[in-house]
Parts: C-alpha cells; sequence; structure tokens
C-alpha cells in the first residue's frame, strides 16, 4: 500500500494548479460579485481535456481514472468552488449516467460533445417538493408511440441554462412509486423545455442554478435513459460517484481557506509578534490541516475504489459527509485567523466560508449522507 501519488496523478495536479492560478483565481472574486458564469473557463477546461477525464478515449475522454478526476476538481475548487462544482456535475451528474448506462449511439451523440467539453451537461433530479426524499418527485413522463411527452419543473440544478444537456428524471407509472422512475436525455432548445428562475444564492455565485421547466414536452424514446422504470437506480448510482466531486470539491475549498490563513498568519503582527508565534493560532492551524488531510484521504481513498471497481457507495457518502463538514469548519476558522479582515471582501476566505456551506447540502445533505452509512452499516 503506497500513499503517495503517481507521476500521472501529480502531473494532473500540476496541471490543473496552473490553470486554477492564471486562468481562473485571478475573476473569482469578480464572478461571486456579479453571479456570472464564465463559458470561456469551461471551455478551456475542454482544450486541457478535463471536461471528460475519466471517460475513455473512444468517447472524446481523457481515459485517466477517478482520483485523476478528484484532484482536477480539488485544484479548481482550491480558488473557485463555483468552478469545481461546475466540472463535478459535468461529469459525475451529467456524463456519468450516460456512460454507464447509455446506448452507443446515446454515448456518441451526447456522452462525447460533453467529454470533449463542446457542450455542458446538468443533472435534474430535485423538485419543489422533493429534495432529501428523491423519490417523491412529481414530474411525469407519459407514453406516446414513440415519443414520453414530460410535464413538471426540476429545481436548483447546477450548469441550469448553461448546460446543452441534462439528465432527468421522470414519474413513467406512479403505482410502482421509485421503480416507476425513468431517466432521460433533454437538449436545451427542445420545444417545451424551458429555464426558469436562476437562484441568488450564499455561495458557488458564478455557478448558475436554476429551474427547468417541462410543458408537454416531447422526448423520442431514443433518449430514454437505460430502460423504464430504472431511473431511481440510476439516480442513485450517479449521486454515488457525484458525492465524491462534492468531497473534492470541500477538499479544495478548505485548502485554499488554510492556504490564505497560514500565510497571513505568518505576516499579520499582534502584540509585537507574528500570528503564527501564538499557540493559540498555531492549534488552528494544526487541527485544519489534519481534517484537511483526514478528509482529502477518505476522497481519494473511494476516488480509488471507484476506478478499481470496488463498491464505493459507502466510501463516497463517508468522504462528503467528512469533507463536507470539516470545510465548513475550516473556513470559518480562516475567517477567525484574519480577523475583522477576514470578514471583508478584500480577502478570499469570506467566499470560501460561503462557498463552503453548499457541501453540506447538495447532492444529498450530510443528514442524508448519515442515512446512506448507516443504511451500509446495517444491512
Ligand atoms: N445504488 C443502487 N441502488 C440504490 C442506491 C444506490 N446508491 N440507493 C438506493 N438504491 C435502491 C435500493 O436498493 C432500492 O432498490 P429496491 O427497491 O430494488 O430494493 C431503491 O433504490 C430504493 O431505495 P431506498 O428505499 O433506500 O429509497 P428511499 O426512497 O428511502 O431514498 C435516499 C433513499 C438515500 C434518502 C435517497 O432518496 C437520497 O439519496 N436522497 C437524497 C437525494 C439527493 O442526494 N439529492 C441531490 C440532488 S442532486 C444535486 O444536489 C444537484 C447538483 O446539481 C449538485
Amino acid at each position: 500500500m503506497q500513499f503517495i501519488l503517481s507521476e500521472e496523478h501529480e502531473m494532473m495536479r500540476k496541471m490543473v494548479r496552473e490553470f486554477a492560478l492564471n486562468e481562473v483565481a485571478p475573476t473569482a472574486a469578480e464572478r461571486d460579485e456579479e453571479e456570472r458564469f464564465d463559458r470561456k473557463i469551461f471551455d478551456k477546461m475542454g482544450e486541457l481535456g478535463l471536461t471528460g477525464i475519466p471517460f475513455p478515449e473512444e468517447w472524446g475522454g481523457a481515459g485517466a481514472d477517478y482520483l485523476s478526476y478528484v484532484i482536477a476538481v480539488e485544484e479548481l475548487s482550491r480558488v473557485c468552488g463555483s468552478t469545481g462544482v461546475t466540472l463535478s456535475a459535468h461529469i459525475s451528474l451529467a456524463s456519468w449516467p450516460i456512460y454507464k448506462f447509455g446506448t452507443d449511439e446515446q454515448k456518441e451523440r451526447f456522452l462525447k460533445p460533453l467529454a470533449e467539453g463542446r457542450k455542458l451537461g446538468a443533472y435534474g433530479l430535485t423538485e419543489p417538493g422533493s429534495g432529501s426524499d428523491a423519490a417523491g418527485m412529481k414530474t411525469t413522463a407519459v407514453r406516446d408511440g414513440d415519443e414520453y411527452i414530460l410535464n413538471g419543473n426540476k429545481i436548483f440544478i447546477t450548469n441550469g441554462g448553461e448546460a446543452e444537456i441534462y439528465v432527468v428524471f421522470a414519474v413513467t407509472d406512479s403505482a410502482l412509486k421509485h421503480k416507476g422512475i425513468t431517466a432521460f436525455i433533454v437538449e436545451k432548445g427542445t420545444p417545451g423545455f424551458s429555464i426558469g428562475k436562476k437562484e441568488q444564492k450564499l455561495g458557488i455565485r458564478s455557478s448558475p442554478t436554476t429551474e427547468i421547466i417541462f410543458e408537454e414536452c416531447r422526448i423520442p424514446v431514443s433518449q430514454r435513459l437505460g430502460e423504464e422504470g430504472q431511473g431511481f437506480k440510476i439516480a442513485m448510482m450517479t449521486l454515488d460517484g457525484g458525492r465524491n466531486g462534492i468531497a473534492a470539491q470541500a477538499v479544495g475549498i478548505a485548502q485554499g481557506a488554510f492556504d490564505a490563513a497560514l500565510d497571513y498568519a505568518k505576516e499579520r503582527k499582534q502584540f509585537g509578534q507574528t500570528l503564527s508565534k501564538l499557540q493559540a493560532i498555531q492549534f488552528k492551524l494544526a487541527d485544519m490541516a489534519t481534517q484537511i488531510e483526514a478528509a482529502r484521504l477518505l476522497t481519494y481513498q473511494a476516488a480509488w475504489r471507484e476506478s478499481e471497481g470496488i463498491p464505493y457507495g459507502k466510501a463516497s457518502a463517508m468522504a462528503k459527509l467528512y469533507a463536507g463538514d470539516i470545510a465548513m469548519q475550516v473556513t470559518t476558522e480562516a475567517v477567525q485567523v484574519f480577523g475583522g479582515y477576514g470578514y471583508t471582501r478584500e480577502y478570499p476566505v469570506e467566499r470560501m466560508m460561503r462557498d463552503a456551506k453548499i457541501t453540506q447540502i447538495y447532492e444529498g445533505t450530510n443528514e442524508i449522507q448519515r442515512v446512506v452509512i448507516a443504511n451500509y452499516l446495517l444491512k
């Protein structure tokens, strides 16, 4: 057993770190302030081969593994949590289910442009009345010849409005509860499919979050993903991987806040010495670094399991739970190290603290992660 990254993984980290520092970090505060998504950043990620990291080359991917993918999300999130989740939702939530459950024709038509970064992906599960209780969705899909007619609306869609390809879930047989849910691939521009309200958020403000609306929206059977009734399983299995992407985002945000706090502690003088000489600050830094390292190990372990084909649902839920919680703690402590300055927009730590909060909420709240973990322990 080795706890060092391979040359390939180190190269991935170096490449993404350079890109993040040069092309993402400079506008992170401004995009947050303006709630502005920058498509050019996504396009550049496509040029670098980041948009299809874990998928085979034949489908436009980079043919790398899931560890490379989480390293990329971590490094992006270290400077900008919004950019981290853009990539995570694109790869884990939109591209992955098509890779795993799509026909070759669907992979050619939808996965390839996603993996190559020519199109952006999104995932539609949550509805106004069903968040944690995902199976309680109300959006319907009624078969009509070679088509399904979709009606309903989904909310909190990451990459909403900007994405061209949406993997969505709808009820095809309400009597069957979760066994009556089916997955579909929907393209932006399809008649009857529209983008609703854009959310104004506490954090990850340069990642667009919108409602999506279906009104008599006709989707050909060829765009059904998997079999009728298989949708809930597809949604859950997709989230198994997605949650580890969020764990990586949380690790990255925490690391970014820690880096800033460490630098500040070494520079800022009070009582005739730098903050770093004060044991109160040293203990904070030691706790923060330890928590980040533990969260990173859980995240990398879950990614390694997925790459090796070993079950990873529990590992991924544990990683997301722990990394989300410590990201909130670490970023809050980072603001504390900065004192009054940390509370201002002059420094990035307040943005990181705002960005961290969502990692305890989306892709299953941390309470739901505990439910998932307990189910594994008790079954
Ligand atoms: N893999 C495969 N199958 C799974 C599974 C998994 N990970 N989890 C559940 N299933 C299967 C079960 O085996 C069961 O199948 P059978 O009927 O064949 O036995 C079926 O699904 C139903 O399982 P449960 O009885 O456990 O389902 P439930 O209704 O009680 O819900 C839940 C379980 C864990 C609470 C689930 O609803 C859940 O994960 N909720 C949270 C939803 C969520 O994470 N939403 C986030 C939305 S995405 C997002 O945040 C957007 C973003 O853009 C970033």
